[in-house]
């Protein structure tokens, strides 16, 4: 077992990661809690969990209309009817939908109760269930209601990742080809618990130096500016990672256009993202003038449009990115996709 500890003075945990790792679950549940509230998803109801508690299963629905106000209500009131205290526990036990619904959850009840991840999905395991930031969905968009509250233990199960279909590892390794990246380690030369923990260290990392994101942990974004808006703009059938990724080589291509990268590193960002199994390329027919306006849009633009780039010193956060240096960026991707 692989133990990473994310240091936030009081609020420090760690997160484990390894294969057939479940039976260590019930020492990372406070002692006092004598009921813990498992909530899951119909279909990793069959993950059993020997937590040593009175156990109750909570389900939450499929898809990211489900990741909302009225799932935390109706699940604080089941809880309430078990007769949840504040010295129970909540376990979050799914993908990144899970652990945002179960951490805000865990949040709101009672003003606050302890909670543990076990994610289920890579993309969980290296990014949704670490670092302390929950909440749902609003119709007017994603994650507009949360709260920062961080999870007392992240237990990795690695044997999990067995019946994840390979969208949803595409979408994970997203992620991981943007943690390559942050440190420029060769993540894929490490075998996939070494890999997995790997990434978590580097989030925990900067997440430890600026947990409430008043900087540094924007670079968490990396590749997501342009990832965002294509997933926004919707046609495309992009998972997560899939947009992330060709969104990490736009991103290259950005700083290369701002001569921050040379095209040698711009080819190396379209190499690893391809050694991960994920695309490098535009989607065909996209509209340009449409994925400039979602990225004007994008929540993270503070100061003209706000972008992760790569640079002589590593990635940063650089504001007022020009609008012209963004057009070439997408001319550059629609070229090398033709081939020319
Ligand atoms: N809080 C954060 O820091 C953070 C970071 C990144 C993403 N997120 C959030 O995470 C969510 C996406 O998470 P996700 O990509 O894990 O998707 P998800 O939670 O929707 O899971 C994807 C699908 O995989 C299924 N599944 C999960 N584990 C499985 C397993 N072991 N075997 C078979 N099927 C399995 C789920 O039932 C679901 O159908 C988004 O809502 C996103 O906003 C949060
Ligand atoms: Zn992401």
């Amino acid at each position: 077992v692989i133990r990473v500890p994310v240091p936030l003075a009081d609020r420090s945990y760690d997160v484990l990661v390894g294969h057939e790792i479940l039976e260590m679950l019930p020492g990372l549940l406070p002692e006092a809690a004598s009921r813990v509230a498992v909530i899951t998803q119909a279909a990793l109801h069959g993950i059993a969990l020997d937590t040593g508690r009175a156990e109750h299963r909570v389900l939450i629905g499929e898809g990211e209309a489900e990741k909302s106000l009225a799932t935390v209500e109706r699940v604080c009131r089941t809880m309430v009817s078990a007769g949840f205290t504040r010295r129970d526990v909540v376990i979050g036990l799914g993908g990144g939908l899970v652990t945002d619904v179960a951490g805000f959850v865990a949040a709101v009840y009672h003003r606050g109760i302890p909670v543990v991840h076990v994610p289920t999905t890579l993309l969980a395991m290296v990014d949704a269930a670490i670092g302390g930031k929950t909440g749902v969905n609003l119709p007017e968009g994603k994650n507009l209601v949360g709260a920062y509250w961080q999870p007392s233990a992240v237990l990795c199960d690695t044997a999990l990742l067995d019946t994840l279909p390979a969208r949803e590892r595409a979408s994970g390794n997203g992620e991981m080809a943007k943690y390559h990246f942050l440190t420029g380690e060769d993540l894929l030369a490490l075998p996939l618990d070494e890999r997995i923990a790997r990434c978590v260290a580097i989030k925990a990392e900067v997440v430890a130096s600026d947990e409430r994101e008043g900087g540094r942990r924007a670079l968490l974004n990396y590749g997501h500016t342009l990832g965002h808006a294509l997933e926004i703009a919707g046609r495309f059938d992009l998972r997560h990672g899939e947009a992330v990724a060709i969104g990490l080589v736009y991103a290259a291509e950005v700083a290369h256009q701002m001569e921050r990268i040379d095209a040698g590193r711009v080819q190396e960002h379209r190499d690893v993202v391809r050694a991960y199994g994920l695309p490098v390329d535009l989607p065909p027919g996209v509209d340009h003038g449409e994925l400039l306006a979602l990225m004007a849009r994008d929540k993270k633009a503070i100061d003209g449009i706000t972008f992760v780039l790569d640079g002589p010193d590593g990635v940063q956060l650089v504001t007022g990115v020009e609008r012209r240096v963004l057009e070439g960026a997408l001319a550059r991707m629609e070229a090398t996709r033709m081939g020319t």
